[in-house]
């Protein structure tokens, strides 16, 4: 308590200083004024000041009225009346308002330091205390906002969250929770977790609470109607090593699953469309060699034809596969160049006309020889000749005998367009939006028996987007269908 700061105010100077002398040769550090107008001043400029050693009765300002001041400014400061035997009551008074004692004038040095040793010491433990209440309120204001943290993390977590006591009784359940197990959110924890509907939850987080030696963490796929859950049952382990509940996290694996069987289904669906040109080039090619057949020259060379002819589409096929993963990975290069959208879409029907022509479908192209020019796109040529390819075979593919497909060049604004009309069967609005996605393919009488991917659309689109243009389709079941790609004209930023 040595080295105190005690300011002493009192208009005799003899008290004064005896007070100075006394206390500093104990160590204390000390500060005097003359009346309490002068002690308030030096409290201002030279405080915080510990104590207040204060006489009642001064000029200008009275010792009660210093104390109410000094208080007003740093509650802190214990006041100490010095007083004459006239001015006890004023004393009494002093102390009811807040001064810590007063000592009656005149008064001993040891007196005076037992008052000040008593004063700083319950000075002290004032300060401690109220440092520990404080400690302990910003403790528990912690703790309450951690809790209502893990709460809202919790709550807010997309992954549905059980959490299970030792009693089985489902103590917490967060709204995903609520969302995947309805009889959960009709429920208000704490309930038996025999009331979960899923005998598979209440299975695994059986297994982990009753698992000898306390550690076993679960994980199953659980179907909840549609959807399906990877649930990971964990235990709440205490510091001795008991199990004192379980923690259950339902994470959605709807879509990987989703994917996964896409995924197993377009590899068994390229198993097939690979096996049936293989099987007819290697019966072409065994024809040829074993000699079997008895033909000529001539026979011979139109049955290895036929042979390259398969062995050519599947080349095709691949190149498409190969493109999608590569597009799909990025590492699928454009090379960009000047084009004329109407020169590639040339090429491409030559290339489609025997098969149109096999199917007696009518392949045109419109406006060619005539018309508005059409403006050349900055495109990759091996691209653009996918996305129109693409469109073309659709169209003859999905159009029945008798029909029309025709390709028309164009300009709409900023755009070039390409579109493929075809008089095909159609497609229903549903389709419509669903025909780009990756191996969707319309299932129906009329696309019975036809065989395909269903990944030449999305490799289509996603060509398309790379070249910052747009596809759209327009179309009436049974009547045919339009498919029209924009492409940004070439010079426009
Ligand atoms: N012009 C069209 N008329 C009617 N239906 C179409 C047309 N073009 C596409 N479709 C429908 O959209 C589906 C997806 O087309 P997409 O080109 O992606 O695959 P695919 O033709 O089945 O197979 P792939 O092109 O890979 O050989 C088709 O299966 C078909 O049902
Ligand atoms: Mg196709």
């Amino acid at each position: 308590m040595s080295g105190a700061r005690i300011l002493v105010v009192d208009d005799e100077p003899g008290v004064r200083e005896g007070c100075r002398k006394i206390l500093t040769a104990e160590g204390y550090d000390v500060t005097v004024a003359e009346d309490g107008q002068a002690g308030l001043e030096r409290f201002e400029a030279e405080g915080p000041f510990a104590m207040l050693l204060v006489d009642l009765m001064m000029p200008r300002m009275s010792g009660l009225e210093l104390m109410r001041e000094v208080s007003a400014r740093d509650p802190d400061v214990l006041p100490v009346i010095i007083t004459a035997h006239a001015t006890i009551d004023t004393a009494v008074e002093g102390t009811r308002q807040g001064a810590y004692t007063y000592i009656p004038k005149p008064f001993t040095a040891d007196e005076l330091l037992l008052a000040i040793k008593n004063g700083l010491e319950r000075r002290a433990l004032a300060l401690e205390a109220r440092r520990l209440r404080a400690d302990r309120e910003r403790r528990m204001l912690e703790l309450a906002l951690e809790r209502s943290r893990s709460t809202t993390i919790i709550t807010a977590m997309p992954d549905g969250v059980l959490v299970i006591n030792a009693e089985r009784l489902v103590v917490l359940r967060n709204a995903a929770a609520a969302r995947i197990m309805p009889e959960c959110a009709e429920r208000q924890p704490p309930f038996p977790m025999a009331e979960l509907a899923s005998e598979d939850v209440r299975e695994i987080v059986s297994v982990v609470l009753d698992a000898p030696g306390g550690f076993m963490i679960l994980t199953r796929e659980i179907r909840f109607g549609e959807q399906v859950f990877m649930t990971n049952v964990s235990p709440i382990l205490e510091p001795d090593g008991s199990t004192s509940g379980a923690v259950a996290v339902f994470s959605d694996i709807t879509g990987i699953k989703k994917l996964e069987t896409a995924k197993s289904m377009f590899v068994s669906m390229v198993a097939h469309e690979i096996k049936n040109p293989l099987a007819a080039a290697e019966g072409w090619l065994n024809l040829v060699l074993t000699g079997a057949a008895k033909v000529d020259r001539d026979e011979e060379r139109r049955m290895l034809e036929r042979a390259m002819v398969r062995m050519r589409s599947l080349r095709a096929m691949v190149n498409e596969l190969l493109n999608l993963t590569a597009i799909e990975t990025g590492r699928f290069q454009l090379h960009r160049v000047p084009l004329d959208p109407a020169a590639v879409v040339a090429e491409v029907v030559e290339v489609h006309r025997e098969k149109a022509a096999g199917k007696r479908v009518t392949l045109l192209v419109e406006g060619a020889g005539g018309g508005t020019p059409v403006p050349t796109v900055l495109a990759d040529r091996a691209a653009l000749s996918i996305i129109v390819a693409n469109l073309v075979d659709n169209a003859v593919k999905y159009t029945p005998e008798g029909g029309t497909v025709s390709v028309a060049t164009g300009r709409e604004g900023m755009y070039a367009t390409v579109s493929v009309h075809d008089t095909g069967i159609g497609l229903s609005v549903e389709d419509r939006e669903r025909v780009f996605e990756e191996f969707y393919r319309v299932r129906s009488e009329q696309t019975h028996g036809i065989t395909g991917t269903g990944l030449g659309l999305s490799l289509v689109k996603r060509l398309v987007e790379q070249h910052q243009g747009s596809i759209s389709v327009d179309s009436e079941p049974g009547k045919g269908s339009t498919f029209t790609v924009r492409l940004p004209v070439e010079g426009i930023p």
